[in-house]
């Protein structure tokens, strides 16, 4: 297995370095190559992703990112032009958010039942594109846009993915979310593709819910879901919100993925770059562990994917919550666990 790793900013490298402890116990065959890319290298040589390392990732099975963002960098540098431009030159145009909750994780609510989702957010248009612009700057006139892009293309392949997605689980259930009172263009758009594509797939039931409304059952019933399909920005405010019912952002896992097989896939925890708690060897390195299930899962190893869950079950149903995490501790634990 040839491993782009790019452990990226703040807490990136230190729950890296715990999921290639476990991957390593899995998986005997991983070549890992490490690219310096992040909050340092710009800050040192102005560079974001030079084409040349971008040409490299091309070369590998699947890559492995810890995250990017730094105080010390004007916000939506690294964002858009190292961890946005990757998504976007390598065609992720799924960005796959399972939430679940384990046995023994307590999260906020009182009674959750069952949670057992996956979020199949759009990874490549939407408002992220960055369609838009500012006219009359620092004025008392000054007008900002950012244009959400939605193609027939683009919607269509990431409901598809979401459809054969839920087709391969036990409640056979997908929901839309988006904003359809709101925003009719795109929404229309949305409402009609699922329609279109759900005639193929009858065994799915179909549900929508406006992303407000969807934000307030994930809280109070989050039971309900199986598969959400959702728009790029709809899907990363959501995700948040089913980590947080789901025992919190240090166990959300993320895969974005080319389902075209095209370019490597990267794999990733939800959450950023922590600078509150950096450097520290607090940062819970469970949701990386995930991230290098769904990594394998995706290169045709259900086996050593397995492992990996197993030991992240097996351990969160034994975390003392009195005792304070370290992340090399859990690292060690789970790659343990997954290796014997
Ligand atoms: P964040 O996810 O970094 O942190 C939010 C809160 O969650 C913080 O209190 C943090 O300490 C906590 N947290 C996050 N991961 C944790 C972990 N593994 N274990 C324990 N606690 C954890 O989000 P933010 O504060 O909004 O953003 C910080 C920086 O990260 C920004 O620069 C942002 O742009 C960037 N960011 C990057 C990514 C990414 O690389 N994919 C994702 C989100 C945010
Ligand atoms: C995430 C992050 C990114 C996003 C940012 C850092 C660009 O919040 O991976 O969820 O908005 O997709
Ligand atoms: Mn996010």
């Amino acid at each position: 297995m040839r491993l782009a790793v790019i452990p990226g900013d703040g807490i990136g490298p230190e729950v890296v370095a715990e999921g290639l402890k476990v991957l390593g116990e899995v998986a005997p065959d991983v070549e890992a190559t490490h690219y310096d890319l992040g909050a340092a290298r710009w800050q040192r040589t102005g560079e974001l992703l030079p084409d040349s390392v971008l040409d490299e990732l091309r070369g590998h099975d699947a890559i492995l990112l810890g995250a990017v963002g730094d105080p010390g960098v004007p916000s939506g540098i690294l964002e858009r032009g190292l961890l946005l431009k990757l998504r976007f030159e390598l065609d992720h145009h799924v960005n796959l958010r399972p939430a679940k909750l384990y046995d023994g994780v307590t999260g906020p609510l009182a009674a959750p039942g069952e949670v057992d989702m996956v979020c199949v957010r759009e990874g490549t248009e939407g408002p992220y594109v960055g369609n838009g612009g500012v006219l009359r700057r620092d004025t008392p006139h000054e007008l900002a846009t950012e244009v959400s892009l939605n193609t027939a293309f683009g919607v269509e392949r990431v409901v598809r993915y979401a459809f054969e997605k839920a087709v391969a689980r036990p409640r056979k259930h997908l929901t839309l979310v988006h904003k359809t009172n709101v925003l009719t263009h795109a929404g229309s758009l949305w409402s009609r593709t699922v329609e279109e594509v759900s005639t193929e797939f009858p065994e799915i039931t179909v549900a929508y819910q406006h992303v407000d409304a969807a934000s307030m059952f994930f809280v109070t019933d989050p039971g309900r879901y199986d598969v959400i399909v959702t728009d790029n920005l709809f899907g990363d405010i959501i995700s948040d919100i089913a980590a947080a019912v789901t025992g919190g952002i240090g166990l959300a896992a993320s895969g974005n993925i080319d389902a075209s097989g095209t370019n490597p896939s990267m794999f990733e925890p939800v959450h950023g770059s922590a600078p509150d708690i950096a450097g520290q060897g607090i940062a819970d390195p469970t949701a990386t562990v995930l991230s290098v299930g769904l990594l394998l899962d995706h290169l045709g190893r259900p086996e050593q994917a397995r492992k990996v869950n197993a030991a992240v079950a097996f351990d969160l149903s034994t975390r003392d919550a009195g005792q304070p995490l370290r992340t090399a501790e859990v690292g060690d634990r789970l790659a343990a666990l997954a290796g014997g």
